[in-house]
């Protein structure tokens, strides 16, 4: 599962640093006071290196990260964002934050954005799409971004699980526009709360930088408090603290991500002959994060069972099947700009998302996994689905 299985030392010690080289917690200025200590700078360079791409901006949350995406594209009130019905709450809030319409479609066997179901709702006053990869598990990214390039609509990738993962040797979140990532404290890696958008484009980056700071920006040739600024912005800013802790937590992300791989192969192989299961579908070229096996069982009694006898064994499923209220759009009756794009009614908005979220189970995959965690799964899947 995430970075806090393996907070430590490391962490620690970046943190100290900050206070040892004079405790400046504030991403800019008070260069007299910092003897060159920039965390959040340091963490913005090396996780651009990771991903290999041009730029990097920390921000406060993964949710955060999402609305800073956006306002790049200075949305107008009739311009359509679309995402999938199988995401977090965030990723619809962050839509309607910035004052657009936003439009869900349905899944499909990747547990994400189904390409059809997309380029069905497309219309003239799309805008953007925004991609998600739900439990680490990349959508179909080769279809889903030639959909957008073909039609001059800008794909940003929601990868908030995605950290770590890749398609066809290309890091997840780094396939569109813009990727956003969250560093809360269930992420594969975390800074307590924390976020950052990817850019490929460097006119999209300076845009995003200075919005996410009042619209500061950042004028060399003068002080900080007179600043020049060509638009309006907000405060997402990161601070030293995170950016110190981030720097730990993305050294250790190769690993943490090999050690998620290498025991959720072991799930996989302890369930791999029971009855009644249907692996999610990874696109070809998938190179997950593994945060999660998730799959598909005959029926909702068959998934409650399941979770039923999982629990019995004080083993936790992860989202699915207990917690799609937060997690599946045709529930979000308190949206009401949701509930208008999709014709007054979420009521059967989504019903092949509904029919494949509600006889589904997700498993978590911790870094340290108890050696008899898979046997004991298999167990309780077993006697769940087999009887
Ligand atoms: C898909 C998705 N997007 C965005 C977020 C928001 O991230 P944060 O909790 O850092 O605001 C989450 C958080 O779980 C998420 O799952």
């Amino acid at each position: 599962m995430p970075g806090y299985e393996v907070i430590g030392a490391e962490e620690q010690a970046e943190v100290d640093e900050v206070f040892a080289r004079g405790g400046v917690l504030f991403r800019h200025g008070f260069d007299a006071l910092r003897n060159d200590c920039y965390k959040v700078r340091d963490f913005e360079v090396a996780f651009a290196k990771f991903m290999d791409v041009p730029h990097a901006l920390a921000v406060t949350s993964g949710t955060s990260a999402l609305r800073v995406a956006l306002a790049v594209l200075d949305l107008q009130p009739t311009d359509e964002v679309i995402t999938q019905s199988f995401t977090f709450v965030a990723t619809a809030e962050a839509i309607i934050e910035a004052r657009a319409v936003p439009v869900c479609c349905e899944i499909d066997d990747t547990f994400n954005m189904d390409p059809q179901d997309l380029l069905a709702r497309i219309t003239d006053c799309t805008r953007a799409v925004i991609v998600v990869h739900m439990l680490g598990t990349p959508a179909r990214l080769v279809e889903i971004k030639k959909i957008c390039d073909d039609r001059g609509i800008v794909l940003i990738e929601d990868s908030a699980w995605g950290c770590g993962g890749s398609l066809n040797g290309k890091a997840l979140g780094t396939w569109g526009a813009m990727g956003t990532y969250s560093f809360d404290f269930a992420k594969t890696m975390t800074t307590g709360e924390g976020g950052m958008v990817v850019f490929n484009d460097t006119a999209m980056f300076e845009r995003a930088k200075a919005w996410h700071d009042h619209g500061h920006e950042n004028n060399p040739a003068v002080p900080r408090w007179e600043d020049t600024r060509a638009g309006s912005g907000f405060n997402y800013r990161m601070m030293e603290l995170q950016g110190a802790v981030g720097l730990a937590q993305l050294r250790k992300l190769p690993a943490v991500v090999a050690a998620q791989r290498t025991n959720r192969d072991a799930v996989l192989a302890a369930i791999a002959d029971i009855r009644g299961i249907t692996l999610r579908v990874e696109p070809q070229g998938s190179n997950g994060t593994a945060d999660a096996v998730v799959f598909n069982v005959p029926d909702k009694a068959a998934a409650l069972r399941c979770r039923a006898a999982l629990l019995e064994q004080t083993i936790s499923t992860k989202i699915l099947p207990e917690a799609t209220t937060w997690h599946f759009a045709e529930t979000w009756t308190h949206m009401p700009e949701l509930v208008a794009a999709h014709g007054g009614t979420l009521t059967e908005a989504f019903p092949r998302s509904r029919a494949r979220l509600e006889a589904s189970v997700s498993l978590p995959v911790f870094v340290n996994m108890a050696a008899d965690f898979p046997s004991r799964v298999a167990s309780a899947l077993r006697a769940s689905l087999e009887k």
